[in-house]
């Protein structure tokens, strides 16, 4: 059912969690039109451009990986124009869109949105509670990203679970402005993606705007956030991802479910989700032999909740460079 691009890299048993290691730009187009209920999207920020930033307290290159680094802001912004044009056809009529971004990509994420005249329906401010200090001491710390949330059209009649937000923010109207943590330590535990976001950040965004069973695709899946979340709440997941590293934590993250709930839930991480679903850790039957040779199924992690030193999940740069022009690969 969910096979709508292809052979998947990594399928679940019950094909309802599916990895693709595909270029988005290539795989996007062979979806069919109005299929996906919520699109959560977190693209390359642009960032890596030789700036600096403060990670564990010490000055540090912000260097994401090739894939971060600016293109000059027309190719950037084209290959914005291009990704969301798919996504805003590949859409229901009713589902909605996430996208996140710092002030590098977000004025070029919206004005794409605008130009799809798409409707916005929200600007999130994460608030990064422990942001790393500003080293060059001539700015205010960044502390936030943005996330715009849209609909595909002003007809769009979309879904929200206000009784849900309102009652994860204690009986009171949930606002537009997002308290949380970093990525902690144990959400990182099959490797570490660089700009990884946190579970609980997905948790609600999915609880907010999709139903049990609704189908959630991320076309910049890297360690499988969004993917984790889905299958905590039920919901049906699509990722596509380029790096096969980034994959294989997805994939040992979503197998490996059993313990995660159990920690995140020991932990206390998030409020509790309407339905945690007790999902049984077997290896699945497999549809692509040889997909999950070599894999373990890791011991119950320790309790070990630390909060991950500053300046990890998708921080911005300090006083980084303006993007310079490079060509896409
Ligand atoms: C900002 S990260 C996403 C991190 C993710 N939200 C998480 O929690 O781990 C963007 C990801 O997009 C991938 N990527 C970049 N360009 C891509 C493309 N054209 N198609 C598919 N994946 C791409 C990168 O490898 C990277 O892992």
């Amino acid at each position: 059912m969910l096979r709508l691009i292809g052979f998947p890299w990594f399928m679940s048993d019950k094909r309802d969690f599916m990895l693709y290691r595909q270029n988005s730009l290539e795989a996007l187009p062979s979806i069919p039109d109005c299929t996906v209920d919520m699109i959560f999207a977190d693209p390359p920020y642009f960032l890596s451009n030789g700036g600096s930033t403060c990670s564990g307290g010490k000055r540090s290159l912000v260097d994401k990986g090739d894939w971060d680094q600016s293109c000059g802001v027309n190719e950037n912004h084209a290959f914005n124009l291009a990704w969301l044009k798919e996504c805003r056809r590949i859409l229901k009529p009713d589902g909605t869109i996430f996208v996140s971004g710092t002030h590098h990509v977000i004025f070029s994420l919206g004005f794409a949105m605008q130009q799809l005249e798409m409707k916005i329906l929200n600007e999130i401010s994460w608030f990064k509670v422990n942001p790393p200090p500003n080293l060059a001491c001539r700015y205010f710390t960044h502390a936030t990203e943005s996330i715009i949330w849209a609909a595909p059209s002003a007809q769009s009649r979309h879904y929200f679970d206000y009784h849900a937000m309102k009652e994860e923010n204690g009986g009171k109207q949930m606002q537009s402005v997002w308290s949380i943590q970093p990525p902690r330590k144990q959400e990182k535990r099959f490797g570490k993606h660089p700009t990884q976001k946190p579970l609980e950040l997905l948790l609600r965004i999915v609880k907010a705007s999709t139903r049990p069973g609704d189908l959630v695709l991320d076309p910049f899946s890297g360690s499988g956030t969004t993917g984790v979340a889905c299958a905590l709440l039920e919901r049906r997941f699509m990722g596509i991802e380029l790096n096969p590293d980034y994959l294989t934590i997805a994939r040992q993250r979503y197998l490996s479910l059993d313990e995660e709930t159990v920690v995140e839930e020991r932990a206390k991480s998030f409020r509790k989700p309407t339905s945690m679903a007790a999902r049984t850790l077997k290896a699945p039957q497999s549809n692509t032999p040889g997909l999950f040779d070599g894999i373990q199924t890791p011991g119950l992690v320790p309790e070990n909740d630390e909060v991950v030193a500053p300046g990890i999940p998708g921080t911005g740069p300090e006083d980084s460079d303006p993007p310079g022009p490079r060509r896409r690969r």
